[in-house]
């Protein structure tokens, strides 16, 4: 948990709708180059396939790809709970599929944030069917006691108190994800 940043700090034209910095973009960049260390060792004989799940994971996804040293391949699905909501339905709608193969691959989800953990559920479910070789969990975000499934997640980032969250790839009403920081939302719904 951090203060604001000189960086955090600058972005004046959300200001209106942001409270507290949850996680610094300095806290991320550190701990996405711890991840991408362990993954690295972890999957030395075996490089990842790294699946996105867009929009939200984009950031980390993108961060976090250039800290595994290894050949890994990526590939991006699209999911979306029904509505705008602040909360999810935990009905999953896939609107992108994948392009790659899963069989015999070594899957590596990269997701955002595990609130209730239903859209992670869903996914894994879906993709563990097409005969992935192993499938695991890379989650930046884990919110502390909200889950309703149990998940077993190989890699998290941070977990963070269940307040709602903007920032670094999550997004309310499709804005702020363009904010270095993970900040809490504290705008009119
Ligand atoms: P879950 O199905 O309840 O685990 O919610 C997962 C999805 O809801 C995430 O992948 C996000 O897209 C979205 N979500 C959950 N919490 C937040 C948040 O605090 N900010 C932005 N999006 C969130
Ligand atoms: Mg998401």
């Amino acid at each position: 948990m951090g203060s604001l940043s000189r960086d955090d700090a600058s972005a004046h034209w959300a200001n209106h709708d942001l409270g507290e910095v949850v996680v610094s973009a300095k806290e991320i960049s550190d701990r996405v180059a711890e991840l991408g260390r362990q993954i690295t060792l972890d999957y030395a004989d075996r490089p990842p396939l790294l699946v996105c799940v867009l929009k939200g994971a984009v950031n980390f996804m993108g961060d976090l790809m250039r800290c595994i040293e290894l050949p890994v391949e990526i590939d991006f699905m699209a999911v979306s709970s029904y509505g705008a909501a602040t909360k999810t339905s935990g009905v999953v709608r896939i609107v992108k599929d994948l392009d790659l193969d899963l069989t015999n691959r070594d899957v590596l989800i990269v997701e955002d944030v595990v609130d209730s953990g239903l859209t992670l559920n869903y996914l894994r479910q879906y993709l563990g069917a097409r005969s992935p070789r192993t499938l695991e969990v890379c989650a930046l975000l884990l919110k502390e006691g909200e889950q309703r499934v149990v998940q077993s997640l190989r890699y998290v980032g941070f977990t963070i108190p269940a307040h709602f969250v903007v920032g670094y790839g999550l997004d309310v009403n499709e804005k702020y994800r363009n904010l270095d920081a993970i900040v809490t939302y504290v705008g009119g719904a």
